[in-house]
């Protein structure tokens, strides 16, 4: 497991309830909630990544407690108060309106639940844009784990701690 993966589901610690884990990637996340003892849900709009993620899974024997759904974060298929835990891994610099999904975030949540969310900070940042440079391409992450920690306290009064990893800062808060 990648260190910040790693620092990120240590903070919340093992559990046993549902988690949901939004924008799957490549499934680390995903896979990390199931290995901490989570019943997961993921959500990916992409399809081929939702395959890699399928695959990735099966392959290190966690697709078993995970269910990989296609979808937008920004409208979740679900029900309000449905999940125990709501996380989201180096996936927020990527949604087109992080607010919205931040909200979709806090809607899902139980009261009382756990919101775990991991931004790349700067030097994460720089090498995810070196990586996409050397193939060709363009990388850009505008956002900041403050921006996020700032929205959830100035629109919902929640606030919670700041964990500095490697390449990411990673936040938690109850609901
Ligand atoms: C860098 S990856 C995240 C890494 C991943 N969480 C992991 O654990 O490996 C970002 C993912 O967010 C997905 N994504 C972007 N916008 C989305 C949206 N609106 N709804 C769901 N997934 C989205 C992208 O397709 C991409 O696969």
């Amino acid at each position: 497991m990648e260190i910040d993966v790693r620092n990120a589901v240590e903070m919340l610690g093992r559990g046993s309830g549902k988690a949901l884990d939004i924008g799957t990637g490549s499934g680390r996340m995903a896979a990390a909630l199931s290995q901490y003892g989570y019943q997961v849900v993921s959500i990916e709009y992409n399809v081929e990544a939702l395959k890699r993620a399928e695959q990735n899974l099966r392959q290190n024997g966690d697709l078993e407690n995970v269910l990989l759904i296609h979808g937008d974060a920004h409208n979740l298929p679900f029900l309000d108060e449905t999940f125990d835990v709501v996380a989201t891994y180096n996936a927020m610099h990527h949604m087109t309106d992080y607010k919205k999904v931040l909200d979709e975030m806090v809607r899902v949540c139980k009261k009382g639940g756990s919101i775990l969310i991991s931004e790349l900070n700067e030097y994460g940042k720089e090498i995810v844009a070196e990586r996409h440079r050397e193939r060709g391409g363009h990388h850009e992450a505008k956002i900041s784990i403050e921006d996020i920690e700032e929205y959830l306290k100035n629109t919902y009064g929640l606030t919670g701690e700041i964990k500095n990893s490697e390449k990411a800062d990673i936040f938690l808060c109850k609901k």
